[in-house]
């Protein structure tokens, strides 16, 4: 499968980087929660899961960390080391993040506000649903 890449504007000058992210604009949904992971070990592998409605884009908006992506065919693997870009991930796609860099601070901007029944934690239920 091919990791889909939201290249983001850069608005950096003299001064220093910028990047805007606006719901419905570059960001492809509306924005409900942002949670972001940082001080990750980096011999530590999370996620391990799918969403069964969920959408979300991923930056590292410092250091480094790979992510392998699923869709039930086939896999990616993405290294994410640009706050320039994002990687989009739709529902039922099954995520794998690890390879973190010391620095990495990893921003997650979701479509949705938590809610663990949305998570399918089990590859074999991903598999089913995939075929659903
Ligand atoms: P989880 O999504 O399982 O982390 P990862 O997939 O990266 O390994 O989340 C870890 C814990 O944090 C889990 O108990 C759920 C909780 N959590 C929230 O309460 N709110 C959130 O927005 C997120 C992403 C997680």
């Amino acid at each position: 499968m091919n990791p889909a890449l939201i290249d983001f504007k850069d608005l950096s000058d003299y001064r220093g980087g910028l990047v805007s992210l606006e719901e419905n604009k570059n960001i492809p949904f509306t924005i409900r929660r942002v949670y972001y992971l940082f001080g990750t070990d980096t011999d530590v592998r999370r996620g391990f899961h799918a969403h069964k409605t969920l959408k979300q884009v991923a930056v590292c908006v410092k250091g480094a960390c790979t992510f392998l992506l699923d869709d039930g065919h086939s896999r990616s693997t993405t290294r994410l080391s640009s706050p320039h870009k994002g990687l989009y991930i739709s529902n039922i796609l099954w995520r794998e993040m690890f390879d973190f860099t010391d620095d990495c601070v990893l921003m997650v901007l979701a479509s949705e506000y938590y809610d663990e029944s949305d998570y399918i934690r089990e590859y074999d239920d991903f598999i089913e649903q995939v075929h659903a």
